[in-house]
């Protein structure tokens, strides 16, 4: 019997690796190197291919799914985001597209607080600090920032980070506010209150972004937007860079509109090292870790290895983000 052959972008956690490594139907090649396939080679790689797992450092995209050829049978993302995909042109050629909800969404609630309290808390610029020699006494006015505590907390995409996020501030006591397209019932579990995003921006102490990134929602935090923030406020983007107008927050942040950002996500990813961003002490830049707890990767490179397994046999894709091909609607 035909193999089927796939191509797996980067090496994944071994759970999820073996399953695939380990199904006699299946010929697996894996990209193995640090970096992701430059694009030329990920174009070559993927010619005649079943099915191919990616990960968000790839653009899946029209020109990719013509150099694959007809065959292709499934994309399966190990990531919950898939705003690198083009869903529409998946769904034209009749492709199913995996991705892996909710295994990430605690690992990632843990890094937006992270970045929420440090940022507050002056983390990396006191650490920076001790390092360089510089904690010379205990100063009275150094490193001090705004209370998490009794403050008031914007969370723009009460979804399921969203939502966890939210969760771990109820021992905070803050006043919670958040905005979505569609109020969430489960705001109630949370005490979150609905607002419009004027009432959230002008009103939070710590604005928290969990939102997709769609048309919609591209530079959704714009220059306006962040002038309707309080000076003394706070960005948390643990969504996708191109949530915030990048230049704009610079601004920002120089110009004492809003006074922190802790980001994860940038645009573009990695940072150029002349990026302004590096060189403010008010914001504290990651490398998009949202997810990374050794747990919650594997979890997700095993969610994403059931998908690529089920549709290469055909079958419905565990985790399916379009659906309507296989003649369902998105719920
Ligand atoms: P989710 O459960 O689908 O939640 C997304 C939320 O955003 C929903 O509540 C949705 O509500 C809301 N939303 C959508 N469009 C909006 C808009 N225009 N304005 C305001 N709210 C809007 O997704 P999730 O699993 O929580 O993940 C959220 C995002 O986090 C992912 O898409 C990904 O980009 C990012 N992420 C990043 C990391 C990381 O490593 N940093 C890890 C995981 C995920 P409505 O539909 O009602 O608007
Ligand atoms: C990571 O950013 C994800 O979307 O899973």
């Amino acid at each position: 019997m035909t193999k089927q052959t796939v191509f797996i972008t980067r090496p994944v956690p071994q759970k999820g690796l073996d399953m695939i490594l380990n199904d006699s139907n299946v010929k697996a090649e894996i990209w193995d190197d640090d970096l992701p396939p430059p694009r030329n080679v990920l174009l070559e790689k993927v010619k005649g291919i079943d099915g191919l797992y990616c990960l968000i450092t790839e653009r899946i995209d029209e020109e990719l799914l013509e150099a694959v050829g007809p065959q292709l049978k499934v994309v399966s993302q190990m990531a919950v985001g898939y705003d690198n995909i083009d869903v529409a042109a998946c769904t034209r050629r009749g492709i199913p597209l995996g991705n892996t909800p909710g295994v990430l969404t605690e690992a990632t609630a843990d890094l937006a607080m992270a970045l929420l309290l440090g940022t507050a808390r002056q983390l990396v610029v006191a650490a920076e600090a001790v390092k360089a020699g510089r904690w010379l006494t205990w100063e009275p006015m150094g490193y001090t920032g705004p209370d998490v505590h009794g403050s008031t907390v914007g969370i723009i995409g009460l979804g399921r980070i969203g939502l966890a996020v939210a969760r771990r501030l109820s021992g905070f006591n803050v006043r919670l506010l958040y905005h979505n397209r569609t109020p969430t019932p489960a705001a109630d579990e949370v005490g979150a209150t609905y607002v419009d995003l004027d009432t959230l921006l002008a009103e939070s102490d710590f604005v928290s972004l969990h939102c997709p990134l769609i048309p919609e929602t591209h530079h959704l935090i714009n220059s306006d937007r962040l002038r309707q923030m309080k000076p003394t406020a706070t960005l948390i983007n643990t969504a996708r860079g191109g949530v915030v107008d990048q230049n704009a927050l610079i601004e920002a942040l120089r110009e004492g509109i809003i006074a922190y950002a802790g980001l994860d996500v940038t645009t573009p990813e990695p940072l150029g090292m002349d990026s302004p961003l590096l060189s403010l002490p008010n914001a504290i830049v990651l490398p998009h870790i949202g997810s990374a707890s050794i747990a919650s990767r594997e979890k997700m490179a095993i969610m994403a290895a059931e998908n690529l397994l089920a549709g290469i046999k055909g079958e419905r894709l565990p985790n399916c983000v379009n659906p309507s091909v296989y003649g369902e609607n998105l719920s």
